[in-house]
């Protein structure tokens, strides 16, 4: 699968645990930064990471920053992307059946490595359900 990934500062740990794991399942990863510890502005990342997939260079998303929420708003001001925030499994699971998302973001100040790895597996093989979710997902873009 090719994945694009992205973070701030907070995130940069798990961003580069995660692409040598993602790597090592045999994916494309596609990594939009940022490239080390040094204090940077999360926006500047969602906004690559989320035209990768409105420009279908990925498939999907995944992004770190400390509270999640900072790039996770960042990336929902694009029109065809559809960034959730998730924490666990369940979300994760939810986010992918209902709401056909398209980003991962996660909280990195807030979770354990092991929970990362099983939100990731968790969003990455959870497929959109459609049916009745599809209209509602259809009405999210408003303007
Ligand atoms: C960086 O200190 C922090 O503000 C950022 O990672 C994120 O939590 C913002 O929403």
């Amino acid at each position: 699968m090719k994945i694009g990934i992205a973070c701030d500062h907070a995130g940069f740990e798990y961003k580069e645990k995660l692409k040598k794991l993602l790597s090592s399942k045999g994916n494309e990863i596609n990594d939009y930064g940022c490239y080390s510890l040094e204090s940077v502005d999360y926006p500047d990342f969602a906004h690559k990471l989320a035209e990768s997939i409105e420009n279908n260079d990925n498939e999907l998303g995944i992004q770190f920053c400390g509270t999640g929420n900072g790039i996770n708003m960042s990336a929902n001001k694009h029109q065809r992307i559809r960034a959730a925030l998730c924490w666990n499994i369940h979300i994760a699971e939810q986010a992918r059946l209902h709401n056909n998302a398209n980003i991962l973001t996660m909280p990195a100040r807030h979770l354990e490595w092991q929970e990362v790895e099983k939100i990731v597996d968790t969003f990455l093989n959870t497929d959109f359900e459609g049916g009745r979710h599809e209209n509602r997902v259809n009405k999210i873009s408003c303007c």
